[in-house]
């Protein structure tokens, strides 16, 4: 009875008073991603990275690249596994303007578990940490990879870390440190879909307009969600680099040739951000960096 009558006033007051407890763990993972994040110093994207110095100039495992089908070696993999993707995370979320791009720092799900992934080629299993985007402008496109010297409106990134590794930063040190997905985005003015975990996201960017700030989601969402209706059986894997300072070579990527197709108005309110110079954050993407003979394997759907 109780906790019936609590949960009515609970109701009635987030009708008025949105104030959402965060729990403290993940207010201390949302503050280590921050120190993580500024521990790389001041950047931007005014050259798309081509003046960023340290590991960024002289890797020759960096990353993005072009994603050229001819050129990959098409092998048998196993497929990507993913766990606890289809269950609920743990509310409210948080999603942060921190300059160079919308990032989410992702929780435990309600049950307590990490979601992860392993098989393809991936060397070991990698949890999931956090999900962000790079985009263009109304007049470009601002996919990091391109795929067939394609480059799309927008490019997610979800970042896993292997679970050998107790902290992003340890990780970052290795080359099996990192896996990440990558998923395209074509804007579309009519969807054929509707994508009712993104747009839960992209529905509190215009609260995070400015650099700092933050929003929460509430309700209900899962990371599988955030891959859309895209086909994962098939994709692009290699070895490369954080795309941002200090472009730690520390990555397995994978890249699906599957694009979700996404409403133009929603990707506009990524072009409304803005940076810590209060200057619009648009174009937050690196340039395509040399493959230096690389290779790139491509899964085919079976
Ligand atoms: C993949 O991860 C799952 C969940 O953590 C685990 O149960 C499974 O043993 C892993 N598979 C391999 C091949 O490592
Ligand atoms: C969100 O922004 C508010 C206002 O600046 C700040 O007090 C709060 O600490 C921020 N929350 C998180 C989780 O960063
Ligand atoms: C990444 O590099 C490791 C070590 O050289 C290699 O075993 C692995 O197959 C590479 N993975 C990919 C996807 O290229
Ligand atoms: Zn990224």
């Amino acid at each position: 009875m109780f906790s019936f009558s609590f949960l009515c006033l609970l109701a009635i007051c987030g009708c008025t008073f949105a104030y959402i407890e965060i729990p403290q763990d993940y207010l201390d993972a949302i503050i280590q991603d921050k120190a993580d994040e500024s521990s790389a110093g001041e950047y931007n994207y005014d050259e798309q990275g081509d003046d960023w110095t340290g590991t960024c100039q002289t890797g020759t495992n960096q990353s993005p690249i072009d994603l050229i089908f001819e050129d990959s070696k098409v092998v048998a993999i196993p497929r990507l596994r993913f766990y606890n993707y289809d269950q609920a995370l743990q509310t409210p979320l948080v999603i942060t303007n921190n300059g160079h791009t919308a990032n989410m720092v992702i929780p435990l799900t309600r049950a307590g578990q990490r979601p992860s992934i392993n098989g393809s080629l991936l060397p070991g299993d990698f949890e999931v940490q956090s999900v962000h985007f790079h985009w263009g402008s109304p007049h470009t496109k601002g996919s990091e990879h391109a795929i067939n010297y394609q480059r799309y409106d927008v490019e997610m990134h979800i970042v896993h870390k292997n679970r050998i590794y107790d902290t992003m930063g340890e990780a970052t040190l290795h080359p099996d440190g990192l896996a990440v997905l990558g998923v395209m985005f074509r804007a579309v003015d009519r969807v054929t879909s509707q994508h009712y975990g993104l747009n839960k996201i992209f529905n509190q960017l215009p609260r995070i307009v400015e650099y700092n700030s933050n929003a929460t989601i509430t309700g209900t969402l899962t990371v599988g969600q955030l891959l859309g209706n895209i086909v994962t059986g098939e994709f692009f894997t290699y070895n490369g680099s954080l795309t941002t300072p200090d472009c730690a070579e520390a990555v397995t990527w994978t890249v699906f040739p599957d694009v979700l197709d996404y409403p133009r108005r929603q990707i506009a309110k990524l072009w409304n951000l803005r940076d810590s110079r209060r200057m619009p954050l648009v174009d937050n993407y690196r340039s395509i960096q040399d493959t230096n003979g690389r290779d790139v394997y491509y899964r085919v759907l079976q």
